[in-house]
């Protein structure tokens, strides 16, 4: 593991539906260490699902990913691991078990933060996927499972280290909070005491002083930021200046934004064949509080195509001109 949180790092996290090809290869360069693939079904790859498969392609220029999967068979999750070592080679910088993911469809399954309230079978799959690969095993989780069965992330998370886990990854809420509320940090410093591998801090960082503070308060190893990354791949720039105590850049310009949702949509629609469906909800972000941004939204809804989002990005540009001079 030395080699993968030997120094403080910043990842960008999984994120169903977000943290594709585009956004890992815009957040890399600005600063990310590591990005993450978005959840990746076991099963869906042990039917050989090229939907499923096509989530691991990699992000122009990306030497090394973190990838996601989830389920709840060891077995078939063994399995897998070894398909996505044997498919990425040195490219595959760490495989990441799903233990955090709140939504219905997920742990209505037994996957995702549901494992939380069964470690026994946590153990089993960490146990079976570390036997199987060769890469670090991490374990990404929540607090624990609700306010009622209480904080159980710093013995669950000794228990995966128990198991053979090389890192594990903290998100400060219960699973049924979904993304209400705070995110405790404190939750990420009690994770911090209770093992020795490696922690990722991970929850509610929307800047680079909140990325110092958390690994200033949590002491983790490394911090994971989500939503902070949104329509913003500049807060990697931001994140890296601040942990390092350098200045912290300027917050990107209009213009700057809209270039940047233009180049986004350019590296989406080259690599994904739905591209324009994820593309609007990744424009929306960019161009949000823009002026003109409340007509653009109902045109980038009915985008379909490369061209049309850079016909919006032009009227955007336009607006921004007219509006500054
Ligand atoms: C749209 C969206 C999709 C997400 N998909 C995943 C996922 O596939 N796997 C996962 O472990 N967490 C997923 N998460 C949770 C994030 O990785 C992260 O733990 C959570 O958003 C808290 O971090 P933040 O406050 O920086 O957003 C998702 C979050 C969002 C908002």
């Amino acid at each position: 593991m030395e080699g993968l949180f030997g120094r403080f790092q910043l990842l960008l996290a999984p994120m169903a539906g977000v943290s594709d090809v585009a956004l890992r290869a815009l957040c890399l360069e600005q600063g990310a260490d590591l990005a993450y693939t978005e959840m990746v079904s076991a099963k869906g790859l042990s039917y050989a699902n090229e939907k499923t498969r096509h989530l691991l392609a990699l992000a122009p220029g990306e030497e090394r990913v973190g990838v996601q999967i989830f389920g709840h068979d060891p077995d078939t999750m063994a399995s897998q691991a070894v398909w996505i070592e044997a498919s990425l080679g040195d490219a595959l910088a760490c495989l990441d078990i799903n233990m955090g993911c709140p939504a219905r469809k997920i742990v209505s399954k037994g996957d995702g933060s549901a494992l939380m309230k069964d470690p026994d079978l946590a153990v089993r799959i960490v146990s079976a996927v570390k036997a199987a690969v060769s890469c670090p095993v991490t374990v990404k989780m929540r607090r624990g499972w609700s306010e009622e069965t209480g904080e159980s992330a710093p013995s669950f998370a000794r228990r995966m280290e128990q198991a053979g886990a090389d890192a594990v990854c903290v998100h400060g809420r219960f699973a049924t909070q979904l993304y209400r509320g705070v995110a405790l940090w404190e939750t990420i410093a009690r994770v911090k005491d209770a093992v020795s591998i490696p922690v990722i801090g991970n929850g509610d960082i929307a800047s680079g002083a909140a990325a110092v503070r958390m690994r200033d308060e949590t002491g983790c190893d490394a911090v994971m930021i989500a939503r902070g990354a949104q329509g913003n791949p500049w807060i990697f720039a931001q994140a890296k200046a601040a942990l390092a105590g350098m200045p912290v850049p300027e917050t990107p310009s209009a213009v700057e934004r809209i270039e940047m949702a233009r180049r986004h949509a350019r590296l989406l629609c080259t690599h994904e064949s739905r591209a324009a469906v994820r593309m609007r909800k990744h424009a929306m972000w960019y161009v949000s509080g823009l002026p003109g941004a409340a007509t653009a939204r109902g045109k980038l809804n009915q985008c379909s195509a490369l061209e049309d989002f850079d016909r919006v990005f032009d009227a955007l540009l336009d607006k921004v001109d007219r509006h500054a001079a």
